[in-house]
């Protein structure tokens, strides 16, 4: 029996010896240990020994099966070691490559521009008001001295939803509400960006929607003096300290007097070149003292109150400060356009 044991083992481990593979293995296991094997079956066969050859039968039984699982297990560890290194390999990233690049979105110029302007009237003590573009006609026109049939209107064609509602034309009837909502208190010292339409056909200086940037002050004792040093501040800071401003004779219903703003030509200097037609000026701005009509509809008293305001385009600073030849541009998209303002 103890022979047959040896050759048994004998056997199995030259058969194992020649495994090459996993299911091989497996087979192995079933062949040799398993409840069917040759290993059970001389157990198996040890009722019929004598007590004295049991137990050496018995060693010799547990010896051989212990050398067999021994070399199993070895293979089995080796298998293991070479699927999870397989599966390590297969499974490997490159941490050193460079990601993909995820394109960054930019603020639009003229978000930008508002955020520069507002940023500099907060400074100086301002608070951002905004107002419906949809608008009552009351606040676009009646309250800023404008009555039905007034000439001036036409200055302004509108797009009118009903009668007595309307697109807003521009950012004066924020003037209007910010007042109303005031209640008589002061100071009033607000700016409002936001966007205004027009009944204008587009070219490269016309949009039939674009943004303005109102503001006004209202207190005891503002005169034109303070207009004037507001808005060279203003201007000094979004264009440069070397800027000047220069007031021209204007109408507008809802001030009084009135003045369109103009500031030297930050391209030439003041020399004059293309920008700005030769003449070394580009005008900015509208603006004037509150018209006292303006001040008594929305609960000011004239006597006591006096106030400035102003109004400006977005999109022409824009065009002036970065130098755009077609207002456009802001409008269409273009990539290649905006992408340009990505790091002002
Ligand atoms: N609302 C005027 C426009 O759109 C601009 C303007 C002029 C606003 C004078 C003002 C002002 O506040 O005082 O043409």
């Amino acid at each position: 029996m103890k022979e047959r044991l040896e050759a048994l083992k004998a056997e199995a481990l030259q058969e194992l010896a020649q495994v090459t593979n996993q299911q091989q293995l497996n087979d192995m296991r079933v062949k040799y240990l398993g409840k069917k094997g040759p290993l059970t079956e001389v157990l198996r066969g040890m009722g019929a020994l004598s007590a004295e050859e049991r137990p050496v039968i018995g060693q010799v039984a547990n010896d051989v099966r212990g050398a067999i699982e021994a070399v199993i297990e070895s293979k089995q560890a080796e298998y293991l070691q070479a699927e999870t290194e397989a599966r390590l390999r297969a499974e490997t990233i490159d941490v050193t490559l460079p990601g993909r690049p995820a394109g960054l979105g930019a603020v639009h110029p003229i978000s930008k521009v508002i955020q520069q302007i507002e940023d500099i009237f907060v400074g100086m003590g301002y608070t951002v008001a905004e107002g419906p573009e949809v608008e009552q006609d009351y606040y676009n026109f009646e309250a800023l001295n404008l009555p039905k049939n007034h000439p001036a209107r036409d200055m302004q064609d509108s797009f009118y939803v009903t009668e007595d509602i309307l697109l807003r034309t521009h950012t004066s009837p924020v003037q209007v509400r910010t007042m109303e909502k005031m209640k008589g208190e002061v100071p009033v010292k607000i700016i409002c960006p936001g966007r205004v339409y027009r009944r204008d056909d587009d070219d490269a200086t016309h949009s039939h929607m674009f943004t303005q940037i109102e503001g006004l002050v209202i207190d005891r004792n503002i005169r034109m003096s303070d207009l004037k040093g507001t808005l060279l501040q203003f201007v000094q800071e979004l264009f440069g300290k070397q800027t000047q401003i220069r007031m021209r004779p204007s109408f507008f219903p809802f001030t009084e007097p009135s003045a369109e703003v103009d500031v030297t030509c930050a391209m030439c200097g003041g020399a004059g070149c293309r920008v700005c037609k030769q003449t070394g000026w580009l005008e900015i701005l509208g603006s004037g003292m509150v018209h006292p009509r303006v001040l008594e509809m929305a609960g000011y008293d004239p006597e006591e109150y006096s106030g400035f305001a102003f109004g400006m385009g977005v999109e022409r600073i824009a065009m002036l400060k970065y130098d755009v030849e077609d207002i456009r541009h802001f409008y269409t998209n273009d990539l290649r356009f905006l992408k340009q303002f990505v790091h002002l």
